[in-house]
C-alpha cells in the first residue's frame, strides 16, 4: 500500500522515489545521505529558524567561493570530514608514510629546483634544512620521485594569500630525487597560522568556541612512477596547536624532530624520510 510522507517514514518515502533507471552508486550514496540527514533533523528537533540559518550559511559559503577561495572545502576540513574521506581512501600498510589533508594553498607547477636550494625568498623567519630520503616499503631509495613542497612564511601567510607582498613562489618548490633517493632544501621553520576565518566557517568556529589555528607544518606532495601519491605534511614537534589542529590533520607519525643546529648553515634541521607504497 502506497503511503504519504510523514515524520515517521520520511527517509523511506524519499528514497522510495529512486527509480529503476538510477545508477547504482548514486542511488547508494544518496539514499544513505537522505537517511542520515533525516535522522539528524529528527534527533536535534531542527527548528524552522535553524533550517533557515543553515540555508543562509550555505548560501554565504557559496557566494564566497572563487578560484582563490573554497569555503565549502574549508567547512569540510573543519568538520573533520576531509580527514575522514582521506583516511578511508588512503589506508596504508605499517611503515608507509601517512597522508594528511591537502589544503587550499597548493599551486601546481612550482619552480623545479636543485637539491639544497632555498625556497624561502622573502628573507623572513628562521632557516631550516629539510632533508631525508624517499624510499619504498623495503627501504630501497626511489629515483625520480618529485617532492612538491610548500609552507607559510614567518608571518603565517602563504604567498598566494599575499600577492604583491610576498615574492611569487615564496616557500615553494619541486625537487626530483636522483638514484640515492635523497632530498634536501632550505626553507624556514614554519609557524602556526589561522585558516581563513573571515567568512561563515570562521563564524561557525567562533560559535562553537573553537580557534581557527593549524599547528606549524611543511606540506609535501610526493609522487613517483609506480607508487601511490602521498599528500602529507611534517609538523613541528613543540607546537601548542598539535592537539587542537582546526582541521584535524595531525598524526603522531608526521611529527618531525626539528632540532637546533649549532654552527651550521641553517638555524634548524628537520630530517624526515618518506616511504611510498607501490601503486
Ligand atoms: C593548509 O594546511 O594549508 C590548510 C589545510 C586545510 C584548511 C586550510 C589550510
Ligand atoms: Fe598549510
Amino acid at each position: 500500500m502506497m503511503s504519504y510522507f510523514s515524520e515517521e517514514n520520511s527517509a523511506e518515502i524519499v528514497n522510495g522515489r529512486i527509480g529503476s533507471a538510477a545508477l547504482p552508486r548514486p542511488a547508494e550514496v544518496m539514499s544513505a545521505l537522505v537517511r542520515h540527514l533525516h535522522a539528524f533533523a529528527s534527533e536535534v528537533h531542527l527548528t524552522q529558524k535553524e533550517w533557515e540559518l543553515g540555508v543562509e550559511f550555505l548560501t554565504r559559503a557559496g557566494h564566497l567561493c572563487s578560484d582563490e577561495r573554497q569555503e565549502f572545502i574549508l567547512l569540510s576540513d573543519t568538520l573533520g570530514f576531509s580527514m575522514l574521506v582521506d583516511a578511508i581512501n588512503n589506508r596504508r600498510p605499517p611503515g608507509a608514510t601517512e597522508n594528511t589533508v591537502f589544503g587550499p594553498f597548493h599551486v601546481a607547477n612550482a619552480p623545479l629546483r636543485t637539491m639544497g636550494d632555498t625556497i624561502s625568498l622573502d628573507g623572513k623567519g628562521e632557516s631550516c634544512l629539510f632533508e631525508g630520503m624517499v624510499l619504498d616499503l623495503e627501504g630501497n631509495p626511489i629515483m625520480g620521485a618529485c617532492l612538491d613542497v610548500w609552507s607559510d612564511n614567518a608571518d603565517g601567510f602563504y604567498d598566494v594569500q599575499q600577492p604583491g607582498i610576498q615574492p611569487k613562489w615564496n616557500n615553494r618548490g619541486r625537487f626530483i630525487t636522483q638514484a640515492d633517493g635523497c632530498y634536501s632544501f632550505v626553507g624556514i621553520r614554519p609557524v602556526s597560522y589561522p585558516i581563513p576565518d573571515d567568512g561563515p566557517v570562521g563564524q561557525l568556529l567562533a560559535l562553537l568556541g573553537r580557534h581557527p589555528y593549524r599547528p606549524a607544518h611543511m606540506h609535501f606532495l610526493v609522487t613517483a612512477d609506480g607508487f601511490q601519491k602521498l599528500v602529507t605534511h611534517i609538523f613541528v614537534g613543540d607546537d601548542p596547536y598539535l592537539t587542537s589542529d582546526t582541521v584535524f590533520g595531525v598524526k603522531q607519525s608526521l611529527i618531525a624532530p626539528f632540532s637546533r643546529v649549532e654552527n651550521g648553515q641553517t638555524a634548524w634541521r628537520a630530517p624526515f624520510d618518506f616511504v611510498l607504497v607501490a601503486a
